[in-house]
């Protein structure tokens, strides 16, 4: 805390710094006028700005100003471009100050565990270190503004059932790898202003009321300075919350926690240096947001619909382009189909919910550089199956009487939104007989998707080109027709991968959990780590994605700096006839490790832009950070050392080059004890010897020999300890008890 803010907080009674770490109302926070504290606003997020300036709520049903509506996170993180990200963060916080926004709720970056998560929409991908940087690529565009960013749902969020009470029970390792990892990098690299906590409970503590998470995590390891505030009602002990670091209670206005705090202090139950932090970190809070300077602009819509235009080409997914049927033959006559294409379907539903400035639809897109070369049939209803026969039976006909069919396929927000979680993964029936009946008329058939999370794809073999669409804000028709037309060429990635079944998904017949309970049984193998480590086939994998050329990746070098970091160079042609993007990925993989790993993790990527028949040199950094595991013997992350195999290539099952590296790994040293195992024991440089001279022969000199081998299969698991309590052995427990310090005691 700096001497300013020590000083207005001297000026505080406790009932006032109480007051000043609740809000006021949904939005805002409380001031304190003698002391010069004003109050704040903020709001939703993520992916554009949901001021509500009448009804109030955090569900999305009441109106919002008007505000730009870019592509939601599931396909802003499709684009593996935190450069994008931030310029569309800049937007954001553009539009915030000029709406005198002082903190934007949002990005969210919880791990994608099942795609039935009904929020996955909000979320960027199921790989923590692309979560991670997108986001911090999100949070510096906003702060940039001098707008706070909000990283949410901290932590480990990832199912809308009972949202507000399950515990997520995760053992360590997986919570340091997977679920906090990506947190982790967006905290140290952007440093957002505030983090929000999430409603549930994580090993079966609130996550508003966990000071490991909060304090220990959060603040101590990684160096967090700002603000937490709760989720929008995630506060149920406020008292607990203050104690464990949770500074500001959102919304205000409902039980009186205030009086509960100034109670708990006036009792002794709570101590007065963790108010005085948390009204502290409010008071540096407010004082970043009052030096913003005053937004001297009007808000340009056009510009502003532009770049989430260009931000949803980027998101969109060529799956699939057997033939070249994309980009459309310009003379071609094409046969648009399905209601997405006149309705589109941009955003989730839920908090997140904002009131475009303008909405373009495929179709008028399409119409205006089509003409009279396009006719279009909704195909089926959004709701009920009233007229499906007929719809479907037009847009068949239609479909055979043009060169292309086009077919708009979907989720709607009954389907998929914040507050529930899906039960299947399959698209509505009426779609799918519409899409059979189609393909059947006309085989040359593109689906485009419109979904938050990943849909089954039972036509996969049967259309020749698909593109997944995800939700594309309010500029997803025009971008859509761009990618079709060819005016663009598509470069999205999967950032989650598509299985043939629920069964085959890691979280199946855990997710949900039950009794309040939900276990992370599938440990760190989530996404496509664990379809990797299972061998399992999928319809697309992680990172996967096509465009319009390709390209040739030439020999990678790989040289480690002084730092420890890797970096990775590769020459990149592009073959084709045209200026392309393309997203290289680096994937790491560490075989015969001590600890079980996924055969291959994200590291390092990046989206370069390659002119028609040239060739880049691109270079990628593997943080060394990120080779590390969770240790939990020591409870830290360790960098294993070892010889680790890089591959770089174009998705998770497209490698194109390896490389490997050697890496001096970090110390860990396990002080022995009268448990460690004789094997252990052995291979200590200084207790084996001690052990071989004590068992006249036995140990570390016996190790050469066949005999000496056999020994150890059978004897190396036994705790060191047991050998007394076998006859003959003439070792005592005090004989071992001595070699034990003393080996600990040579190495300290
Ligand atoms: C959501 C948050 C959101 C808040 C305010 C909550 O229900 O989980 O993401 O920022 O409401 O609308």
């Amino acid at each position: 805390m700096n001497e300013m803010t020590g000083e207005v907080l001297g000026k505080l009674t406790r009932e006032e710094k109480a007051s000043l770490t609740s809000g006021v109302n949904f939005w805002t926070t409380k001031s304190i006028e003698h002391a010069g504290i004003p109050s704040i606003m903020m709001t939703d997020g993520p992916h554009g700005l949901r001021k509500q300036t009448g009804g109030s709520d955090h569900l999305g049903l009441e109106a919002s100003e008007p505000a730009t509506c870019f592509p939601p996170a599931a396909a802003l993180g499709s684009t593996f471009d935190p450069e994008l990200a931030k310029r569309v963060g800049v937007a954001i916080g553009v539009e915030s100050a000029i709406e005198d926004v002082a903190v934007v709720l949002g990005p969210g970056i919880n791990i994608k565990r099942s795609p039935l998560c009904g929020r996955n929409f909000e979320y960027m991908s199921e790989d923590p270190v692309l979560s991670g940087l997108m986001a911090a690529g999100l949070i510096r565009g906003i702060q940039l503004q001098g707008v706070g960013a909000s990283l949410k749902h901290f932590a480990v969020n990832n199912q809308e059932t009972d949202r507000m009470r399950v515990s997520a029970d995760v053992d360590e390792r997986t919570l340091r790898e997977i679920y906090l990892r990506g947190f982790e990098r967006a905290v140290k690299d952007a440093k957002p202003w505030t983090v929000m906590c999430s409603y549930n409970r994580i090993n079966g503590v609130y996550a508003s009321e966990d000071p490991w998470l909060l304090t220990q995590v959060l603040r101590d390891q990684w160096g967090f300075e700002g603000l937490v505030v709760s989720d929008w009602g995630a506060v149920s002990d406020r008292v607990a919350g203050v104690a464990a670091g949770m500074d500001l209670q959102m919304p205000g206005g409902g039980r009186d926690t205030d009086g509960e705090v100034v109670t708990a202090l006036n009792n002794g139950e709570l101590d007065e240096s963790a108010l005085d932090d948390s009204a502290g970190r409010m008071i540096e809070l407010i004082r970043k947001a009052q030096q913003r300077p005053k937004a001297p602009w009007a808000l340009d819509v056009d510009a502003h619909h532009a770049l989430a235009r260009e931000a949803a080409a980027h998101s969109i997914v060529l799956l699939k382009n057997d033939g070249d049927l994309l980009p459309l033959v310009p003379d071609s006559s094409v046969a648009l189909i399905g209601e997405f294409a006149r309705t589109p379907r941009y955003q989730g539903g839920g908090s997140s919910h904002i009131n475009p400035t303008k909405i373009d639809s495929a179709l008028d897109a399409l119409s205006e550089e089509l003409g009279d070369r396009m006719a279009f049939a909704p195909g089926f209803p959004f709701t009920g199956t009233e007229g499906t026969e007929k719809m479907r039976t037009e847009a068949a006909d239609l479909a055979a009487s043009r060169d292309v069919a086009v077919v708009f396929l979907g989720l709607t927000e009954e389907e998929e939104s914040e507050g529930f979680d899906r039960d299947h993964l399959s698209l509505p029936a009426v779609q799918l007989e519409l899409l059979a009946a189609v393909i059947n008329a006309n085989p040359n058939t593109v689906v485009v998707l419109s979904n938050g999370s990943v849909v089954a794809l039972p036509f996969a073999d049967e259309v020749p080109a698909i593109l997944e669409g995800w939700l594309l804000g309010q500029a997803g028709g025009s971008a859509t027709a761009d990618i079709l037309l060819g005016r663009s060429s598509p470069s999205g990635r999967l950032a989650e991968t598509i299985p043939h079944r629920l069964e085959d998904t890691p979280a199946f017949g855990f997710f949900l959990g039950e009794f309040g309970h939900v276990r992370y049984g599938e440990e760190i193998f989530v996404g496509y780590r664990w379809y990797d480590h299972r061998k399992l086939d999928v319809v697309y994998p992680f990172g996967h994605g096509m465009t319009y050329t390709s390209f040739e990746y030439g020999d990678a070098k790989a040289e480690v700096r002084s730092g420890g970091d890797i970096d990775v160079t590769v020459p990149v042609t592009n073959t084709g006839e045209r200026s392309r993007r393309e997203v290289i990925q680096v994937y790491v993989g560490l075989e015969g490790s001590v600890v079980e790993r996924a055969p291959r993790e994200l590291k390092a990527f990046s989206s370069v832009d390659i002119r028609a028949g040239g060739t880049r040199d691109v270079t990628l950094t593997v943080r060394r950070e990120d080779l590390a595991y969770w240790d939990v013997r020591v409870g830290k992350f360790i960098v294993e050392g070892g010889e680790y195999r890089l591959e770089i290539g174009a998705s998770s099952r497209d490698i194109r080059i390896e490389a490997s590296v050697a890496v001096d790994g970090d110390e860990v040293r396990i002080p022995l004890s009268v448990e460690s195992s004789i094997a252990e024991v052995v291979a200590d440089p200084v207790a084996g010897p001690k052990l071989g001279e004590l068992m006249g022969g036995f140990g570390a000199s016996g190790q050469d020999d066949d005999n000496g081998d056999e020994m150890m299969d059978l004897l190396g698991s036994m705790p060191l300890e047991r050998i007394t309590s076998f006859p003959g052995t003439g070792v005592e427990l005090k004989d071992i008890q001595k070699l034990i310090e003393e080996s600990n005691a040579a190495q300290k």
